[in-house]
């Protein structure tokens, strides 16, 4: 067995033994929903948030979650150990499972779903993007319309963020009706005068773990939040722009579509709000785990 294994349908395996039949419906149609888990020095960030939103994307699918959420925590837990714990992303993928018959409507409702979980190394943000920040480009939001759902389907999302690559930058934000929405895997925030702006949750964005928390931090910080709109001309005259996910935390972007965001520096909201969610990081690490 390879040193890391995988979790496949209940058992874990050397990948190169992890292999999916043609006809199961997330390689045929995309007919299914995953979730990606922070792991610092071994312990998650937001394991239950994770699991719920997993859940919640799993009944608006209309497949049933395959595990109680005991056979969950302990299979994801195995993962972990077996890959050596440490900083980790633990990648789930839960798909409508396997018929010999290629069939848009759902299987008969005993199929079995395909469950499966990959653990990779968790790099941090690039020493020079804390530094210096990153760049960004905007792009036409070409996604459906049920962008709370974290769907495997990741076509508009794969080409916007393949543009921004060929561009030079790490991420696109989404543009629809004038409005800035998020980004290809990450949420958007946005300083102007002082006041931090993301958008409200809704089937426009993904409801972000990371964003839950960092508009946590920054009301305990004190900080003015406001769960609005964010139009094009926020975007394009912000003081500061942030993107957040499980993977890249909280990323300051300082370039937008080869244009300096403000000054072109990184600013001092970011370094508050980044400097409370390391603490936050490390009192996890530190006592082991959230309750
Ligand atoms: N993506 N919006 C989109 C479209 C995303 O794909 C993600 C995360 C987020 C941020 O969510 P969270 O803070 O819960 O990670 C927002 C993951 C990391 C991915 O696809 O790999």
């Amino acid at each position: 067995m390879s040193a890391n294994p995988v979790f496949f349908n209940g058992q874990f395996v050397d990948p190169a033994q992890a292999l999916v039949p043609v006809v199961d419906r997330g390689f045929l149609f995309g007919d299914g929903v995953y979730e990606v888990i922070p792991f610092y020095q071994g312990v998650p960030l937001g394991m239950a948030k994770h699991l719920d939103r997993l859940e919640y994307s799993l009944s608006e699918i209309a497949l049933p979650n395959p595990y109680e959420r005991n056979q969950w925590l302990s299979y994801i837990w195995q993962l972990v150990a077996r890959n050596g714990g440490g900083d980790l992303s633990v990648y789930i993928q839960v798909t409508r499972g396997a018929v010999a018959k290629r069939d848009h409507a759902f299987p008969p409702a005993d199929t079995p779903a395909t469950v499966v979980m990959l653990a990779s190394p968790l790099h941090s943000l690039p020493a020079a993007v804390r530094q210096h920040g990153a760049a960004a480009i905007t792009v036409p939001d070409l996604r459906w319309a049920r962008c709370d759902i974290k769907s495997i389907n990741l076509l508009p999302n794969i080409m916007a963020r393949q543009q921004a690559v060929a561009a030079g930058a790490m991420e696109a934000i989404f543009l629809r009706d004038g409005q800035a929405i998020e980004g290809a895997a990450s949420n958007l925030f946005v300083v102007r005068d002082g006041v931090i702006l993301t958008q409200p949750k809704s089937t426009r964005i993904l409801a972000g773990i990371t964003r839950d928390l960092l508009l946590m931090l920054a009301r305990e910080c004190g900080e003015v939040v406001e769960e609005t709109a964010i139009f094009e001309t926020d975007l394009r005259e912000a003081d500061e722009i942030w993107m957040t996910s499980s993977t890249r935390e909280i990323m300051p972007v300082t370039r937008l579509d080869e244009r300096p965001v403000c000054k072109g520096h990184i600013g001092p909201v970011w370094r508050r709000l980044d400097r409370a969610y390391q603490e936050y990081k490390q009192t996890l690490i530190s006592t082991g785990g959230e309750s």
